[in-house]
């Protein structure tokens, strides 16, 4: 059992991962600011775990802060979520990209480095790896980002690597996600973003509870099997489940690595809306758009390596995917906010 810091720890991966290293009998740590999660977050995990959640409000680029935080907790390892996350935000603002996904990263490693904590899990993304240039990436395929909120992964992962160069004892792991979406089974936690979602599941998830009277699919006119845009969907607790995998691998003797937490297949829009149709019983309306500016036709993961090293694959399929994120919206209609306090 280890202490483990969660930061972005409210939000939607983090939570979940919070509940997997709970089950997994880790104490954890949560940091957050609130700047895209909710603090009812919080009620649902002490629910969900058993135990009062230990959370620090804090921003991570506020080096005292975190230097409290640091004293207060005695930390083993470091799950870093904390980021921005939105692709076309990301074109509009990208000194706050910068500053909050490299600089806030900068800042809790230098906190780690003063406090000798030297294990990192590095939340990064399949956007690092670009137009394909081979189908199913492999962790080896070339890295060329295709927007500002890729770039700033990608640096993430060369300052880590840079700071694992300079010293023996710092070991990462770079886990690259695909498509995270679902819910916990319990339908207590789930994904519940601000405002008009910009990724496909909780906008279908909004559709079926009747907070949006259709989707828009952007292109029907891909290379793909029926047209539409194919991804490597996973279900969010087999990435949590990742995660605990990875933390366990840094503590035992695994040193640093890279792997891509994906299902090794891949889906198109209308296989995740025809699944969600099944999984809600309820239609969900939908028209052909024009293609969404900077979207690929088609990736997926090659999933072997993080069998191979962390003795984890993704069991969750895409109807329970959609049966679980349909119980947290229909429990939630409107999300965490819309609990009274
Ligand atoms: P999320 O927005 O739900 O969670 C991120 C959390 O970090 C939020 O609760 C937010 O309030 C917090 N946060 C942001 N900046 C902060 C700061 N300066 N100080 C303290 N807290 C801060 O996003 P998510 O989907 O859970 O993603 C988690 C991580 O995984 C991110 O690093 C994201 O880039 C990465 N990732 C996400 C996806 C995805 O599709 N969801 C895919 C690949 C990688
Ligand atoms: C999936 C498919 C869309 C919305 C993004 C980031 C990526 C990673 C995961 C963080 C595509 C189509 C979508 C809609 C649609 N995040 N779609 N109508 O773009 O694969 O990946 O999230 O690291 O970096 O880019 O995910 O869910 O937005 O799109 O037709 O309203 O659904 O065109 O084919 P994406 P997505």
């Amino acid at each position: 059992m280890a202490k483990i810091l969660l930061t972005g720890a409210t939000g939607y991966i983090g939570s979940h991962t919070w509940v997997a290293l709970k089950a997994a009998g880790h104490d954890v740590v949560g940091v957050d600011n609130f700047s895209n999660s909710a603090p009812e977050v919080l009620n649902r995990l002490a629910a969900l775990t058993g135990s009062a959640p230990t959370f620090e409000n804090a921003d991570i680029c506020d080096a005292g802060a975190l230097k409290r935080i640091f004293v207060r907790h005695g930390v083993d390892a470091v799950v870093h979520f904390a980021a921005f996350k939105a692709v076309g935000e990301s074109a509009a603002k990208p000194l706050e990209y910068y500053r909050n996904n490299v600089g806030g990263l900068v800042a809790v490693c230098q906190a780690m480095q003063q406090h000798g904590c030297r294990h990192f899990v590095f939340s990064s993304s399949a956007t690092v790896y670009g137009e394909p240039v081979f189908l199913p990436y492999t962790e080896a395929h070339p890295l060329s980002p295709m927007n500002v909120y890729g770039q700033t992964k990608l640096m993430g992962e060369q300052v880590l690597r840079d700071w694992a160069a300079s010293d023996a004892a710092v070991r990462v792991a770079f886990l690259r996600y695909f498509n995270p979406v679902g819910a916990h089974e319990s339908g207590q936690i789930g994904e519940d973003p601000r405002g008009v979602p910009n990724n496909l599941m909780p906008f279908v998830a909004q559709v079926a509870v009747g907070r949006r009277p259709h989707l828009s699919i952007f292109g029907n006119d891909y290379e793909t099997p029926d047209g539409t845009g194919v991804r490597d969907y996973i279900h969010v607790m087999d990435l949590a489940e990742g995660h605990v995998a990875a933390v366990d691998a840094l503590l035992g003797d695994a040193g640093t690595f890279t792997v891509n937490l994906g299902t090794g297949s891949g889906q198109s829009v209308l296989d995740v809306v025809k699944a969600y149709e099944r999984a809600s019983g309820r239609p969900i309306a939908y028209q052909f758009s024009p293609r969404r500016p900077g979207d690929l036709p088609a990736y997926w993961a090659d999933a072997s390596l993080a069998k191979q090293l962390l003795h984890w694959e993704a069991r969750r399929g895409l109807d329970t995917i959609c049966a679980d994120s349909w119980r947290w919206q229909s429990l939630n209609p409107q999300g965490f906010e819309a609990t009274p306090a």
